[in-house]
């Protein structure tokens, strides 16, 4: 296979957009095509502070080495969960350093759980009286920490590493049950609704999980292989090897579906019922987050143990 632009030997070939590429010239195919969603849904401009969380693995990285290479201004954010299994949360930081040493200039923000806030998720998973899933409460304290790293930081977005084999597994599930409002809010932007709650950005949205993984490799970025233990026997892995059953037998399934999906809202083919007006905000009496809930956000009734009438 012969790539399509120089025709060196090709190191990946992408059925779905039917081209084959050698390693320089798959590297700046991949670049361009993270600007050009970067700017079709207009995320961020070159003035913009933006805030790249980052986990350590390989979607996350590469997201904040593109973002770097294209001269836009990308801190990142490590949270350490504190997750002991398979030493996943010290490994991660780990690769993440080590990212770091390797790009001079780059600026990192570090979130120990454990050290702020006494417990680490999973500890708090565990007395958890509400019996939260960890997945949940782990998902409830990243949003909460970025949305304060960001605020305190004075950053315009968060991005995050989201890929496209991600966003349509979420379409899928979504789509499975009919979820009108969460569909209704799947997209590659989140405005922002706060000054506290940051606009959320998926500048990989559009790239699969395959092409990102061959972009950190090609790249020499070292990433932390392994799923979060947790992770597990989740739906979405499931709904995950469905939709590469389908990708085999059907190249570009996974891209059509995603992005058809995100035409026909914006040509307003198809409107969501039932998405009421934003419940009411006010700020949370311990953080000053907003929340919908009476006097305390849920980040603060797990780390306090607040109850609505105080301790
Ligand atoms: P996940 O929910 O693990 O699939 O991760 C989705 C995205 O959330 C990643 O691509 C990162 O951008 C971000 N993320 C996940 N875990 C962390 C973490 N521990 N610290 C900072 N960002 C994270
Ligand atoms: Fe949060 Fe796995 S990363 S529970
Ligand atoms: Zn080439
Ligand atoms: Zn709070």
């Amino acid at each position: 296979m012969k790539c399509r632009k120089c025709g060196e030997k090709a190191v990946i070939n992408m059925r779905h957009h039917k081209l084959a590429l050698c390693q320089k010239h798959y590297l700046e195919w991949f670049i361009g095509q993270v600007d050009k969603t970067i700017k079709r849904y207009r995320m961020f401009r070159k003035k913009d502070k933006i805030l790249v969380a980052v986990s350590g693995g390989k979607d996350s990285l590469s997201l904040w080495d593109v973002l770097l290479r294209l001269g836009y201004k990308a801190d990142g954010l490590y949270i350490n969960l504190g997750i002991e299994g398979g030493n996943y949360s010290d490994i991660s930081l780990e690769k993440v350093e080590k990212f770091v040493a390797q790009h001079p200039g780059a600026h990192l923000h570090i979130v120990d759980i454990k050290t702020l806030y006494g417990r680490s998720v999973p500890e708090l998973a565990r007395e958890s009286h509400r019996g939260k899933r960890i997945c949940a409460l782990c998902g409830l304290v990243k949003r909460h920490e970025m949305n304060r790293v960001a605020y305190e930081g004075g950053y315009y977005a968060i991005a995050t590493g989201h890929n496209l084999d991600d966003e349509v597994a979420v379409l899928f599930g979504n789509t499975l049950r009919w979820q009108t409002g969460y569909l209704a809010r799947q997209a590659p932007v989140l405005p922002s609704t706060h000054p506290m709650l940051a606009r959320k950005v998926k500048p990989f949205c559009r790239m699969y999980e395959r092409e990102t993984a061959a972009y950190a490799i090609l790249q020499g970025i070292d990433y932390i292989y392994e799923e979060c233990p947790y992770a597990v026997g989740s739906t979405s892995i499931l709904y995950k090897n469905l939709l590469n059953e389908l990708e085999e037998q059907s190249p570009g399934s996974k891209l059509s579906f995603y992005l058809s999906f995100l035409q026909a809202k914006e040509n307003e083919q198809i409107c969501f019922m039932g998405e009421e007006a934003s419940p009411e905000l006010h700020p949370c009496e311990k953080c000053g987050q907003p929340t919908t809930a009476p006097r305390y956000c849920a980040f603060c009734r797990v780390i306090y143990k607040l109850r609505e009438n105080g301790i």
